[in-house]
């Protein structure tokens, strides 16, 4: 068995099917989304992953109907006014990456304060992605670079991306059925192993998630190289 993963992605689909499927509003499934997510991180730090990215909202997202949208900001508020204490408490570090000036102006406030009291944490980072897409970021990174006037190399570019502090992601799971990254951490998913589960987000359990991982330790990471001869 290969070692564990130190940062693990989770694109966090289906919500809105799972919800359907129960003749629930999408309000439902984001708030049942909602309740995984915190738990699942968890697991995640609990198993030893250093840092976990949620794809909570994508720039895309941001087109939704009102309605939609209200509903998963409201959860956005209750998330950042209630949580914060509980990652604190386990030493827990709160990161989000994303075009926070597209979201209303008190949740960039509760955002701010979480980053500020968990800054300290050392067990782990929870980083979530919200309105967030990686082209953009991608943009940003490559203007930020010709401003500067220097040319980049990978390392250097790498560090200009939204993710730059982080380790390189080596575990990127995508729930909900699709098959595809939706515009999420396309230059830092050069290398990583992808995981593709066919149960909606809600519903992806611990168990899963293990299961994930246990996949990911069986994978034989090559990075373009041949092979070393075995025994
Ligand atoms: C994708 O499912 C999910 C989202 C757009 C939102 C994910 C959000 C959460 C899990 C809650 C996040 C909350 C915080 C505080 C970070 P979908 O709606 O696209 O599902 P569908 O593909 O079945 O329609």
């Amino acid at each position: 068995m290969g070692e564990l993963p130190r940062h693990v992605a989770v694109i966090m689909d289906g919500n809105g099917r799972w919800a359907q499927r129960r003749l629930l509003p999408r309000s439902a499934g984001h708030s049942a989304g909602l309740k995984r997510m915190i738990a699942l991180s968890e697991y995640f730090f609990h198993r030893g992953v250093e840092v976990v990215t949620l794809y909570a909202l994508s720039q895309e997202n941001l087109s939704r109907s009102q309605e939609e949208l209200a509903a998963l900001f409201a959860l956005f508020r209750t998330y950042f006014s209630g949580n914060v204490e509980r990652l604190k408490k386990n030493d827990l570090r709160l990161e989000v990456i994303g075009e926070l000036s597209l979201l209303p102006e008190d949740i960039q406030t509760l955002i701010g304060e979480g980053r500020e009291r968990t800054k300290e944490g050392k067990k782990g980072t929870l980083v979530l992605a919200i309105a967030y897409g990686a082209r953009q970021d991608v943009v940003r990174a490559v203007n930020e670079a010709v401003k500067a006037g220097k040319e980049v190399t990978m390392e250097s570019f790498s560090a200009l991306l939204s993710t730059g502090a982080y380790p390189p992601l080596d575990l990127l799971i995508r729930t909900g059925r699709e098959k595809r990254l939706s515009n999420f951490l396309l230059y830092e998913a050069a290398y990583a192993e992808l995981y593709f589960s066919d149960k909606m987000f809600p519903d992806f359990s611990d168990a899963d998630a293990e299961r994930a991982l246990e996949d990911y330790m069986t994978r034989d990471r090559r990075y373009g190289k041949v092979k070393a001869e075995e025994g």
